[in-house]
């Protein structure tokens, strides 16, 4: 596991998420308060084993630290802060995500792939990001793509003082959501609470996405 110092040094700024999020009006911020927990989700069986980890498990997953290809797909920022129950941002929280590459492999021993489709040597599978003083953090990775039998979707964990959460983050209005199992069984206000909307950035697409224990 890397260190909170070495997680500074990521290439992804979590300064300009929280000046990003500063900007939310004082009306939000009260609304967040009230707001449910995320709701949960399975782990899933890709879940990354030490076997297939990279020594860069960073918060940007395009690059892997020493090689010179990028991942394929389309690079997307995700961002959000990680809040408690009150509405109050939670400050050293680990959040974890991993999702397949863009041929639908994720970096795992298990998944043999299907179509015979190679694993995408410069996609970095997993990576993880330390929340800031405002609970907020950030990745860089790929829009995710769909696999056989599921909607696009990308897992979340969170861990902060010996409690975790799980869940997966999916793409507003795909049309293979509404025959997910996953995501038909959760209520109209969950889906939206693990839904990523896009805007345009200055580094191109960014979500964001607040995730409350
Ligand atoms: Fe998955």
């Amino acid at each position: 596991m890397k260190s909170n110092r070495t997680c500074r040094r990521a290439r992804i700024s979590r300064r300009s998420v929280a000046k990003f999020l500063t900007a939310a009006p004082l009306l939000a911020l009260s609304r967040t308060a009230r707001a449910a927990p995320t709701p949960s989700a399975v782990e899933g069986p890709f879940y990354l084993t030490s076997t297939m980890c990279y020594r860069d498990i960073d918060n940007d997953l395009v690059k892997i630290a020493g090689r010179v290809e990028k991942a394929g797909g389309e690079v997307i920022h995700l961002r959000g802060r990680v809040l408690d129950r009150d509405g109050q941002p939670v400050q050293g929280a680990r959040v974890e995500i991993w999702q397949c590459d863009v041929n639908g492999r994720y970096l795992h021993s298990g998944d043999s792939g299907y179509r015979r489709e190679r694993r995408d040597s410069g996609f970095q599978g997993f990576g993880f990001d330390i929340t800031g003083p405002q609970g907020d953090y950030a990745f860089r990775t790929i829009k995710p793509v769909p696999y056989p039998g599921r909607t696009p979707h990308i897992h979340v964990k969170v861990l902060h003082h010996g409690s975790e959460l799980t869940t997966q983050f999916y793409l507003a209005e795909h049309p293979l959501n509404r025959r997910d199992i996953l995501f038909r069984r959760m209520s109209k206000r969950e889906q939206d609470a693990v839904t990523m909307r896009f805007e345009r950035g200055s580094e191109g697409p960014v979500s964001t996405v607040d995730i409350r224990l």
